[in-house]
């Protein structure tokens, strides 16, 4: 019985319990590391596509993608907080939903994290294009700077920073907690300036219509631009270094969340009343669907005169409303943070196929570690040629919406473990309890799924032909060598994210 296959929390605990890293992060540096692992390109460069989607109503969609990330955070803050270990969803599932579910979550945690890594580097590149063309006035070949969906054939630059990244993480980078602050403090103050910048030029009319496109449109926004705060879990992989993580790792959370989505809805704010943020439509009164051929032509049409044909909304609005140097300044702060951003999604997907690797149910290679570096080479490796692939190819928001895809049944899954551990496990120590639990539990599993519905029905079949994949690879492969499958219960002596206790943490 597969659903049988339950992994004892207790073995999983064990294991954390034998790991020996310095406990270090309070609070505060715990919410700079959940807020250096959400700000990105969600808010950098997919604004312009939640206009497209939304017109002005996208500040809405902010909210609403803002509260569903909420709640799913108070579900993730009670399993991080108490079963502090390296896989995260992936591994709440085993403990308490099963292998089946366990490989299924894990499965679309690649999504999360691999494509996520991709659309990062995408995002990138169009701000560090826009920077150099702003700066010098040279134009680079499209060609070689965007991908074929947008107009172009291969984009180089996304393609260099993944591959840049993959090697920082071989050699054993890891971001180090004040290399993280100073991000942070670039990413902040960027935004900070942008909104002090573009408030005070707000024109009320360029919030009318408010919603061209209707709810259907703010909640189609909402879908993709959630994307915009992935990363906050990332606090949850630090749990074995944190200072008392049953009090800070939920603080951590939530306040990074909090903190961003207020800077968001500014952030939008400013863009709608600075340079307005209505929709291209087609002759039908329709909006056209975005990282599309058609709106690549419609904007080549009006000189991508408008902020959702760019691909550095935030650095375009600046120039559009005066403030050309400022605009730069802020695709500087971007192409210098978002790889950050791209370390944390490769490291947690790498860290993820470690430990589904390490419980047999992905090939044994993929946990090998290097001898010198005491990385997982070969995973991370393969982890980042496929990252430089995707990259090179697709545009940014259809990467970001494929890997909300992932992000949205995984935080469903683990909103959903809670309440069943509730259940099964009542008497369980738990550091931190999700506040009414059986309201915002079931809330934080069904916005998860609206999300997802609300999706472009393109990115949910590739989520289902993903899962079908999954499933085959499961029962012709996995599932016989399964090391919990085989009776093999395995306490490790290390987690994933560390090197035997013998060596020291490669910084
Ligand atoms: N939230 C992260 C970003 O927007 C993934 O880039």
């Amino acid at each position: 019985m597969i659903f049988g296959r339950v992994k004892p929390l207790d073995a999983i605990l064990a294991t954390a319990a034998k790991k020996s890293l310095h406990r270090s992060l309070g609070p505060f540096q715990l919410t700079m590391l959940g807020i250096g692992g959400i700000i990105g390109t969600g808010i950098f460069v997919l604004t312009a596509e939640a206009a497209q989607k939304a017109g002005p109503g996208m500040i809405v969609s902010f909210i609403i993608a803002g509260f569903v990330c909420a709640v799913a955070a108070l579900c993730y803050a009670e399993m991080a907080a108490m079963v502090p270990v390296s896989g995260s969803a992936y591994t709440y599932s085993y403990a308490v939903m099963g292998e089946l579910v366990a490989w299924m979550v894990g499965w679309a945690l690649v999504l999360e994290y691999a494509i996520a890594a991709g659309a990062v580097s995408v995002g990138w590149s169009g701000y560090v294009v826009g920077l150099f063309q702003s700066m010098t006035g040279i134009t680079l070949p499209k060609a070689l700077v965007l991908g074929p969906i947008d107009g172009g054939m291969v984009n180089i630059p996304a393609a260099i920073i993944a591959l840049l990244v993959t090697w920082l993480l071989v050699i054993g980078t890891k971001e180090s907690a004040t290399v993280n602050a100073i991000l942070v403090a670039i990413k902040v103050a960027a935004l900070s300036l942008f909104v002090v910048l573009a408030l005070p030029v707000m024109n009320l009319n360029n919030f009318d219509p408010f919603a061209p496109l209707g709810f259907a449109g703010i909640s189609a926004a909402a879908a993709s631009i959630f994307f915009a705060y992935v990363g906050f879990d990332a606090v949850s992989t630090a749990a074995e270094e944190t200072k008392d993580p049953q009090r800070n790792m939920p603080i951590g959370l939530i306040g990074s969340l909090g903190i961003c989505t207020i800077f968001y809805m500014l952030v939008a704010a400013g863009v709608i009343g600075g340079v307005g943020a209505q929709p291209m439509l087609d002759a039908s009164g329709a909006g056209i669907p975005t990282g599309s051929a058609a709106l690549t032509t419609a904007c080549s049409a009006i000189g991508d005169a408008k902020v959702v044909c760019s691909k550095e909304a935030l650095a375009w609005t600046l120039r559009e409303i005066g403030w050309p140097q400022i605009g730069n300044l802020l695709g500087l702060a971007a192409g210098l943070a978002l790889p950050s951003v791209i370390l944390m999604m490769m490291f947690g997907q790498t860290r993820i196929f470690f430990v589904m690797s390490r419980d047999g149910l992905l090939p044994e290679v993929f946990s090998r570690v290097h001898p010198r570096y005491h990385t997982p080479h070969v995973i991370t490796i393969l982890t980042g040629i496929v990252v430089a692939v995707f990259a090179a190819l697709f545009p940014v928001g259809a990467l970001a919406d494929i890997s909300n895809s992932g992000t949205l049944f995984a935080f469903a899954a683990v909103s959903i473990a809670v309440l069943v551990l509730r259940r099964t496990d009542p008497g369980r120590r738990r550091p931190f309890r999700t506040p009414a639990v059986a309201i915002v539990a079931p809330v934080a599993a069904l916005g998860c799924l609206y999300l997802f519905f609300n999706l472009s029905a393109y990115t949910i079949s590739l989520f289902f032909g993903w899962a079908v994949i999954g499933l085959l690879v499961y029962f012709l492969y996995s599932y016989s060598r399964s090391h919990l499958g085989r009776g093999v219960v395995e306490v490790h002596e290390t987690d994933a994210d560390m090197p035997p206790p013998a060596v020291p943490p490669v910084d």
